[in-house]
């Protein structure tokens, strides 16, 4: 629970056995086959897998099922690897709302005393599906990963907690968020503490401001079913973007261990103000209303801008603004953070001189980090920006895949990467205002950068920086 880290962390222990609820489903067939057959192909996979679902497959169908779906993500599959992954399968079947599907499976379980549940399942599902393992005796040495989203608002939230703790212990619960698996995520908080240049400028006397964005040039494709209820704030906002920003606003963890990490994001959440639905600004790309599984007249956002404040002594002032949008101009997900500017100094002419320092972390695609610093042009006196760019693959190698990350996080039982559920709570406690207030979506064209109100949250600050794309011509070369 929320400010346990008074309490000695035990020893993780890993799981001996892996449970897919959903097997058959979408998420198993894009990220979940990929992430396990990796982890095969790594060497680090040791248990056996069982997968349950409602349709009456042999064991035979689900691994033939397993291996079209890896090929479909185009993932080279070697015929060595992908049988010793197939030889873990184990697939039982039934309904989720039927005991006797739970009794089969605790037959299939006897001997395992360290299940990991993986509930890849409809969200209405997840307190029903936790109460009928309790009612099967299968929770005692458990874990059980959840998929987002924890809720749709705050009263939701607060209800899911409440019914999986009527069953499980808060450290048995683990809150999959795949942006925290996403290597450049995690070096946010290395490239943070681990470097004394940084971390003494990281607060408002040198921070003019913050910008998170997460543009994704795709629509809403044939997912309408699935988002027109959501929409972007529900989607990406509440859980990915608001973990980063956590991560770019946070105190330095106190110790090892996972709880410690947990804390530092539970205070930053805490000195999170409401957010003001004036400072809000939804979108709704040109179209939408006729992507099949979309509500006629649908008000749902496909972008969303908005300003945060952390009140601390650190953070105090300095404005917070995140955007995320489907149908824009380019894919790319960032945190810039842009300096205050220089003092203006005679002996430095130019138009350019009160440029600002930014860093950059590039997310999404081919993750980097950027410093942009001023210099000195070729001629006369005037300063010019210059960019001093890390590629992060070209440097360190590929990292894992964030579910593969994650999934072998869950099953050695490092719990660092999940959330908490005082957390989640108090994302949803900050935007709780704009659920129950959201501004009109306003129309903006496809393959632009969102509605031009959204400039006007930013007046009196630097405005949105087009993101540092992989392929864009500096206005220099
Ligand atoms: C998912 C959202 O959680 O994240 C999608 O439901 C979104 O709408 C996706 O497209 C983006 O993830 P990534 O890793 O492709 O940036």
């Amino acid at each position: 629970m929320g400010g346990a880290s008074h309490m000695s962390e035990t020893t993780p222990k890993p799981a001996d056995v892996l449970v897919i609820f959903g097997v058959t489903g979408d998420l198993a067939k894009k990220m979940t086959f990929r992430a396990l057959y990796r982890l095969e192909a790594a060497g680090r996979l040791d248990c056996p897998i069982i997968g349950v679902a409602k349709e009456p497959w042999s064991e035979d169908r689900l691994r033939t099922t397993a291996r079209a779906a890896l090929e479909a993500t185009g993932e080279p599959v070697k015929d060595e690897i992908f049988d010793r992954l197939a030889g873990r399968l184990g697939y039982v079947h039934g309904d989720l709302a039927d005991p006797a599907t739970y009794k089969r499976l605790a037959k299939a379980l006897e001997g395992f005393t360290r299940p990991l549940f993986y509930l890849e399942i409809p969200p209405t599902l997840f307190a029903p599906v936790v109460a009928s393992l309790g009612q099967a005796h299968l929770t005692g040495g458990a874990t059980v990963i959840i998929e987002k989203p924890f809720g749709h608002d705050l009263a939701s939230a607060r209800q899911l907690n409440v019914e999986l703790h009527q069953v499980l212990g808060e450290d048995q619960i683990l809150r999959i968020d795949h942006f925290l698996g996403k290597q450049p995520v995690l070096d946010i908080s290395f490239l943070r503490f681990a470097n004394a240049l940084l971390e003494p400028v990281w607060d408002r006397d040198h921070v003019a401001a913050v910008q998170v964005t997460m543009a994704e040039d795709l629509g809403v494709e044939d997912r309408g079913a699935f988002y027109d209820p959501v929409g972007a704030l529900r989607d990406v906002l509440q859980n990915h973007l608001l973990q980063v920003l956590a991560l770019v606003t946070m105190e330095a963890p106190v110790g090892p261990g996972h709880r410690a990490l947990w804390d530092r994001k539970a205070d930053i959440f805490r000195a999170m103000a409401d957010v003001d639905p004036a400072r809000c600004v939804r979108g709704q790309y040109a179209g939408y209303s006729k992507v099949p599984g979309v509500h006629k007249g649908s008000k749902t956002e496909t972008y969303v801008a908005l300003r945060l404040e952390v009140q601390s002594w650190r953070w105090a002032g300095v404005p917070l603004f995140i955007r995320a949008g489907k149908a824009l101009a380019a894919r790319a997900t960032e945190v810039r953070v842009i300096f205050r500017r220089p003092p203006r100094l005679s002996f430095l002419d130019g138009p350019r001189h009160t440029d600002a320092n930014q860093l950059i972390i590039r997310i999404d695609p081919d993750p980097g980090l950027r410093l942009v610093m001023l210099s000195k042009g070729p001629e006369g006196t005037a300063s010019r920006d210059v960019h001093m760019d890390l590629p992060f693959a070209a440097e360190l190698g590929r990292p894992p895949e964030p579910y593969e990350r994650l999934l072998h996080d869950a099953l050695i039982g490092d719990h660092s990467l999940f959330t908490r559920e005082d957390s989640v709570e108090e994302t949803w406690r900050v935007l709780q205002p704009l659920v129950d207030h959201p501004p009109a979506p306003l129309p903006y064209r496809r393959g632009s950068w969102g509605p031009s109100q959204a400039d006007e949250l930013l007046r009196g600050h630097p405005p949105w920086q087009l993101p540092w794309l992989p392929d864009a011509k500096s206005p220099k070369d």
